[in-house]
């Protein structure tokens, strides 16, 4: 990964001192004179530069726009996203067994997960591209989401899902926002290959993390998640904690550590350790983390009833891989039945939340009884997406509806009183 240099003069090719670097080989290109995705000349990743690094002082207003010292435009496609609680959790800060634990809900966002934040921005630079037609492989949130973008921006919708693999609300969203869906007989992997084909043959703008765009509005998380913490506890946290699946926010975050730490706003040693959380039937990272390995290997099979994180090939572990390490985090998989279990324990707080993203908090309990994650820490756990999200998970996991015939004493008797 290629270090920072914030006094660096922008190249040539740099537009308004925002320019776009290749991670592997560090070639630059202009941002906006044509669409690309990964490198013309060695398909490696790409990344937004910056010839002004943010500070905390320069933000000001709210939600993702607050940021947008850190971003490439001054303003987006907005309804408006960003804002999101940090909410205490004290039943499950104690029984976890850490000294500060803090949930940032981003299914409080519009369309209710953090997908929102990449949209406002990518969305944006799309209506500067002049595109017609924008699309995205989904596991569903992001397909809502762009759906509900897309609507705003009065263009073009094409979201390809694995076919029954999709929670219910996220369907509905995509639909009502008027989307085209296309079922995929396949994984979201497979959903992703198509769709980064028909990128390539400009059949549409392209807007899945793979995009280095979306991820710069996903970095406010992490601008968020330091704001709150320093204004709420004084200090900031040791560690986040989230859920991996194409481990989009996972680089997006390590982005955002290692712009504040260039421009001198954030100390080296402050910064948080990132700790990735997947399903244990999709779990490539997890993999590649525990055999200290700096690249995955793609799983052909993949399962979990976490279906937001059902993914074998995550195409932004060449950025995520090393912001684990840098940081000094770890990754960890748990089970179906932990992932249950997490997301009943966040209802029991008031924080409603669907099954993917509870797995931060499964995690973070592996983690505390296996002794990496210490008594003394601060944590935050992300929290990705809404509970109604996936109704039906939410239905699984919470308490039965008991008939009743519909007299008071019936219902009197019912209650035994
Ligand atoms: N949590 C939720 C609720 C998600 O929807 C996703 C990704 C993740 C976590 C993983 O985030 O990819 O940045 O590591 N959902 C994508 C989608 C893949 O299509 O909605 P990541």
């Amino acid at each position: 990964m290629l270090d920072l240099d914030p006094t660096a003069d922008p190249p040539d090719c740099a537009a308004d001192g925002v320019w776009l670097t290749c991670i592997d080989c560090a070639e630059q290109f202009a941002p906006f004179d044509e669409i690309r995705y990964t490198c013309d000349d060695c398909d490696g990743l790409l990344e937004v530069r910056y010839a002004n690094l943010p500070t905390f002082d320069d933000f000001e207003g709210r939600g993702v726009w607050r940021y947008a010292d850190a971003l490439p435009f001054d303003s987006g496609v907005s309804l408006p996203e960003g804002d999101t609680p940090l909410h205490d959790v004290p039943r499950l800060e104690s029984d976890v067994g850490v000294e500060r634990l803090r949930i940032k809900h981003e299914g409080m966002n519009p369309t209710g997960s953090f997908k929102d934040r990449g949209m406002t921005v990518g969305v944006r630079v799309a209506t500067e591209m002049g595109v017609d037609r924008l699309a995205c492989a989904s596991t569903g949130n992001t397909s809502a989401a762009l759906a509900a973008y897309g609507a705003r921006a009065g263009l073009e919708t094409l979201v390809l899902l694995p076919r029954g693999k999709v929670a219910a609300g996220k369907v509905a969203q995509a639909s009502l926002h008027g989307a085209r869906i296309l079922e995929v007989d396949g994984n979201f992997d497979t959903c992703l290959d198509i769709v980064q084909d028909l990128a390539s043959l400009g059949e549409a703008y392209l807007l899945n993390s793979l995009n280095p765009f979306r991820l710069e509005g996903q970095k406010t998380i992490g601008l968020e998640i330091l704001e709150q913490f320093r204004d709420e506890e004084g200090t900031l946290p040791d560690r986040i904690v989230l859920p991996v699946g194409n481990a989009g926010n996972t680089a997006a975050l390590y982005k955002c550590f290692r712009e504040l730490e260039a421009s001198g706003a954030l100390d080296p040693d402050d910064v948080p350790a990132l700790t990735g959380v997947q399903a244990e039937g999709a779990a490539p990272m997890v993999e590649a983390v525990e055999q200290g390995r700096t690249e995955t290997r793609r799983w052909d099979s993949v399962e979990t009833r976490a279906t937001a994180i059902r993914i074998g090939n995550p195409v932004n572990a060449p950025k995520a891989l090393p912001g684990i390490h840098a940081t000094g985090g770890t990754a960890v998989a748990v089970s179906d039945a932990e992932i249950q279990r997490a997301q009943r324990e966040l209802a029991e707080e008031g924080v409603g939340v669907e099954p993917a993203s509870a797995a931060s908090v499964a995690g973070l309990r592996v983690l505390r009884e296996r002794g990496v994650v210490s008594a003394d820490e601060r944590v935050v756990c992300l929290t990705t997406g809404h509970l109604l999200k996936d109704p039906d998970a939410a239905a699984e996991a919470g308490k039965d509806a008991e008939p009743v015939p519909g007299t008071t004493d019936a219902v009197l008797e019912h209650l035994g009183t």
